[in-house]
């Protein structure tokens, strides 16, 4: 998911386009951040460290199938169509009108989330449930145009969140028209992030196609809350993870600032966190101060109670290892505090022990489709953000519409529609749709946007203590906290629910 806000100060002696891309702009995804830096939108094909965590790698069989999409649903002057790729399995599933659980794919590799969802796993037997992973437009092996899809802004243009919802609703007529039995299975859409947005929306716009929606960490009203709240919900997660934490990390701006004042103290920066690119110019500092914000929220995103590689490979409470580097009295050095952050984002970037050196360019999984998410950032998905260095613990960077709009058109040859998403979605009031289960972490940043409050009985939200991003659709683990085990009995509760509620209006 994505945003952008403006960066407070901007140096004259920035190169035109650097200053362009650092002055407009933080791009937020659901999952990572992309700052300034990496604004010269080349699309980030990441290095993975790989170690085995089993929690994260059982193996998953299910068989690949491709669709044949349009790729236009709403003109008729478009007729083509594109492979939709989906991921199927039966396994488990009871012919004669056992459910259908119908992950609406996000913004990357469909095979990546639905090792990541390892929840339907866990509960398809059950169930007697089918499972099905549906990839989204233009990310993974779905490409409406092929290798030319991302090559201009007339082959994008099919590249949004209506288009790919009827893509869902579609292909699940499909599915029920041409599987033997089907026909009378129930579909459940479930997602996690955008994803999770993209279930409660199908259920919303199509509940002739799915009878429910769990929404696991979608926030669904990112586009109209105060643009504060995700950066203060990463800044409590650091205040609580130890002693000194934020505050630390507070100060290391400033610090970091002052100590690349001079060429010696730029040199000393990037021996200090190992660089793979010494810092050189203001716009390097600038790209490395984006690369640990980035790190931070990420880290807040994936604190999870117990070693996983979602991002990237991290120890159990990976926020609370971090703060154990940060534990400092707040009046040590400059040096001092800015080798405790070094030895902190290292949790972060070498948890594997097999980084050779630390790259500012990185900070996610090149699972992750970045280039298409700028893109729907910069035309309906648009999250304002902000932050104020008082209520959170970073530099102050107000929200800029303006200069984010500038950014896009100078990118895609687009601008945004700020008010698009609430209008088509409808914003808070949503007390019309039933059948929908809004869970969130409170350690989630995105909890921000998120809906943490029952809307009626059968649009329910469900909090979870402990939890971060989407923890619910992980896999079952024997260190989760017993709020997500509540969470997930609770959640197949109200399946069975609807399950019955379907069967008994057939
Ligand atoms: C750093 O990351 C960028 C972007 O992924 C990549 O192009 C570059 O090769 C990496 N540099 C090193 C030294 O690994
Ligand atoms: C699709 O459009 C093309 C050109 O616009 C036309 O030649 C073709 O007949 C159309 N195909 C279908 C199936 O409508
Ligand atoms: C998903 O997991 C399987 C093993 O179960 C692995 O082979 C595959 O590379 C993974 N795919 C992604 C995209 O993570
Ligand atoms: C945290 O910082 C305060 C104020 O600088 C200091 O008095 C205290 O000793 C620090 N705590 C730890 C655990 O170092
Ligand atoms: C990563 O950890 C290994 C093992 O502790 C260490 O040898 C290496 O220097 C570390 N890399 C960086 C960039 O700190
Ligand atoms: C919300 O929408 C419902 C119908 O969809 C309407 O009855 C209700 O008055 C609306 N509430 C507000 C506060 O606008």
């Amino acid at each position: 998911m994505g945003v952008m806000f403006s960066h407070g100060q901007s140096s004259d002696s920035l190169s035109s386009t650097m200053r362009l891309s650092c002055t407009a702009v933080f791009f937020i995804s659901i999952f990572f951040i992309i700052s300034c830096h990496a604004l010269a939108l080349k699309p980030q094909l990441l290095g993975r460290h790989t170690i085995k965590i089993s929690s994260d790698h059982r193996s998953l069989s299910y068989r690949t199938f491709y669709f044949d999409q349009q790729i236009d649903h709403f003109g008729f002057l478009e007729n083509g169509t594109f492979k939709q790729r989906y991921l199927l399995n039966d396994q488990h599933w009871h012919k004669e009108g056992g459910p259908i659980l119908f992950y609406t794919g996000n913004e990357g590799d469909i095979a990546w989330f639905c090792n990541n969802t390892g929840f339907m796993w866990d509960v398809a037997e059950e169930l007697g449930a089918m499972l099905v992973f549906a990839e989204h437009r233009y990310y993974g092996e779905s490409m409406p145009f092929g290798e030319e899809s991302y090559s201009n802004a007339k082959y994008l243009n099919y590249l949004t969140s209506e288009q790919a919802l009827a893509d869902f609703a579609v292909l699940i007529k499909a599915l029920k028209g041409n599987i033997p039995g089907a026909q009378k299975s129930p579909v459940i859409a479930i997602g996690g992030s955008y994803g999770g947005m993209l279930a409660a929306w199908l259920r919303m716009k199509y509940p002739s196609a799915v009878i429910g929606a769990l929404a696991s960490s979608a926030p669904i009203w990112q586009f109209i809350v105060p643009c504060g709240g995700f950066y203060q919900v990463v800044t409590r997660d650091f205040t609580s993870g130890g002693v000194n934490c934020s505050s630390n990390i507070g100060r290391s701006w400033k610090a970091v600032d002052g100590i690349s004042a001079t060429g010696e103290g730029l040199q000393w920066l990037s021996q200090e966190f190992a660089l793979c690119s010494p810092l050189k110019s203001l716009e390097d500092v600038y790209g490395f101060k984006a690369w640990l914000q980035e790190t931070w929220v990420n880290l807040a995103m994936v604190d999870y109670p117990y070693e996983a590689d979602f991002l990237q490979p991290l120890p159990r409470w990976p926020v609370k290892e971090v703060c154990t580097h940060l534990r400092f009295d707040t009046g040590v050095s400059d040096k001092q505090l800015l080798h405790g952050i070094s030895q902190a984002v290292r949790v972060y970037y070498n948890y594997s022990g097999d980084a050779l050196c630390l790259n500012t360019s990185q900070t996610a999984t090149g699972n992750l489709g970045i280039l298409g998410w700028f893109y729907q950032s910069c035309t309906e998905m648009v999250m304002p953000m902000c932050t104020d260095g008082i209520n959170d613990m970073f530099e102050p960077q107000p929200w800029n519409f303006q200069a984010f709009s500038d950014e896009c058109f100078a990118q895609f040859g687009v601008r945004p529609r700020k008010d698009w998403a609430k209008i088509v979605y409808g914003g808070r009031n949503i007390s019309a749709h039933s059948n929908i289960i809004f869970s969130n972490g409170d350690l989630d940043p995105w909890m921000s946007g998120g809906v943490t409050k029952s809307i009626s009985e059968s649009l329910v939200a469900i909090m979870i203590d402990g939890g971060a991003h989407h923890l619910d659709l992980r896999y079952n683990n024997e260190y989760d906290p017993e709020s997500v085990i509540k969470t997930r009995a609770l959640e197949v509760q109200y399946f069975i629910k609807w399950i019955k509620q379907a069967a008994s209006t057939l």
